[in-house]
């Protein structure tokens, strides 16, 4: 099983008002370097795969056309790049992998390629890219470029990989770097190429600025949950983030999923599919009780939809009440209405409703599985019914509260895990790069795989991705 912790640099990371919560840690630490080397050593302690930072450009300013509401919860502001903590969680640790956030829409690729290959380079091989077309327009109103629709933030995003991956991949040979000192050569010029790429977005020369990393090219992981964005992950991705609502109905969307990494030409194997949950794990069940209730005390209706409504495009204050949600779908994630058709297929979902669902506090339970809540044991039982119903391949643990969280994670469900078997006790040094952690020592980078024809395959509305950016 692979275990990601999903985490962002800024304070309480996913969970709207729990900044507050009195072992909390996050609010100052996510600006401190200490706080990000002892989560990463922690992390490593106990054998995760990775820990993933999600990240945004501009700020979370649809929900009443203001950000005033993102700043009073701290939606994602204020927060610091995470690109710049990777080095220093790579200087003390030396298993953990680092997965991290970057922008197929407000960055450049080739800027994107020199970033990875210098990230893996100094973390010896163990970063991740989590390619993101970025659903946010006020990164637009910064000066960082124009906003795209939706299924066009992905025409883009297939050609920014495309570029990516050459420079990557087509433009220094393996041989390239000769350091002849005798000779004055320090690399080959016959063995560096330009790749010069023209397409529709971009005109990129080459050659690439860096020699090649360890992994050549970073593990890429994707959460598309469109139909558009899963045709993405099929395409590109090694490791794709589902958030499904419970293990028999999330099957289909894993089986779905594989069938359109088949459709690509690639085994349906060579994608890793995690699910994302919000885990809790307390010592008894008196406990989950009392952290139930600490949850519904500190939970912000406000900061939560103004999350909500940055990541749908959708102003839900601006509408009426009995507004039904699928004539004012946005720009932004377009998953959240295919997870309420599934919630309720007869029904017709209000802005009304929408509020409701976003804002409102639910006590967690114990039986329901899209949360990992409850004690220790049955979150482990949780677990290994997502893994052999679901047929993921691990999760994307979003801790909560956040310090109490890691704590519980580390100190708790590993330990239980590796009682049953699940999970690995030790990193297996034959493993040396984030990617052969993956797929097993020696494993390639993938190959690249065109495009199918559109026409191919409309997939399936999937739940809403309750843990992003
Ligand atoms: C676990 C997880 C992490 C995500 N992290 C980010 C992020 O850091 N930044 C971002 O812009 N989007 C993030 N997303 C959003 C996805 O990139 C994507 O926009 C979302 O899943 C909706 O997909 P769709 O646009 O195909 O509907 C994340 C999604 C998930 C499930």
């Amino acid at each position: 099983m692979h275990l990601n912790v999903f985490t962002q640099c800024s304070p309480s990371p996913q969970f709207k008002g729990f900044w507050r919560h009195p072992a909390d840690r996050s609010a100052t630490g996510y600006r401190d370097l200490g706080y990000w080397v002892e989560l990463g050593r922690r992390l490593e302690a106990a054998c995760l795969d990775a820990l993933f930072f999600a990240d945004v450009h501009g700020t979370y300013d649809v929900y009443q056309g203001s950000w005033r509401a993102a700043v009073r919860n701290a939606v994602q502001i204020p927060s610091i790049d995470p690109l710049l903590v990777l080095p220093a969680i790579a200087a003390t640790t030396s298993r953990l992998g680092l997965a991290v956030t970057y922008s197929t829409t407000y960055h450049a690729p080739y800027e994107c390629a020199r970033v990875f290959s210098s990230l893996d380079h100094l973390t010896g091989g163990r970063v991740a890219w989590n390619i993101v077309t970025s659903y946010l327009r006020s990164a637009s109103a910064n000066g960082l470029g124009s906003y795209l629709d939706h299924d066009e933030r992905y025409d883009r995003a297939d050609e920014y990989v495309e570029v990516a991956r050459r420079l990557w991949e087509e433009s220094w040979d393996d041989d390239a770097v000769v350091r002849d000192a005798a000779a004055n050569v320090f690399a080959d010029p016959d063995r560096v190429h330009e790749i010069g790429h023209e397409g529709r977005w971009f005109s990129v020369r080459g050659p690439h600025q860096c020699e090649p990393s360890p992994q050549r090219t970073p593990v890429l992981y994707q959460a598309g949950a469109s139909g558009r964005g899963m045709t993405f992950a099929a395409r590109h991705a090694e490791v794709v983030f589902l958030t499904m609502a419970d293990p028999a109905s999330g099957a289909p969307q894993v089986a779905r999923l594989r069938s359109l990494v088949a459709a690509h030409g690639r085994d349906p194997r060579s994608v890793k599919a995690l699910q994302g949950s919000m885990v809790m794990v307390a010592p008894t069940r008196a406990e989950a009780r009392r952290r139930a209730e600490e949850y519904v005390a500190l939970w912000s209706g406000e900061g939560q939809l103004a999350k909500w409504c940055g990541w749908m495009d959708v102003d839900l204050a601006a509408f009426p009440d009995e507004t039904p949600v699928a004539e004012i779908a946005g720009q932004g994630s377009q998953s959240f209405v295919g997870f309420l058709r599934r919630l309720g297929p007869e029904r017709t979902w209000t802005v009304g409703d929408v509020r409701y669902l976003v804002a409102t506090a639910r006590r967690p339970r114990t039986s329901a599985p899209v949360t990992l809540f409850g004690t220790v044991e049955q979150v482990a039982d949780r677990m290994e019914e997502w893994l052999s119903v679901a047929d993921v391949d691990g999760f994307n643990l979003i801790p909560c509260p956040t310090t109490q969280g890691i704590d519980d994670i580390c100190d708790l469900l590993v330990p239980e895990l590796q009682r049953r078997g699940l999970f690995r006790r030790a990193y297996d040094p034959a493993e040396r790069t984030l990617r052969e952690r993956y797929f097993g020592a020696g494993a390639p980078v993938p190959a690249r795989v065109p495009a199918l024809d559109p026409q191919d395959g409309v997939p399936a509305p999937v739940e809403p991705a309750a843990a992003r950016g």
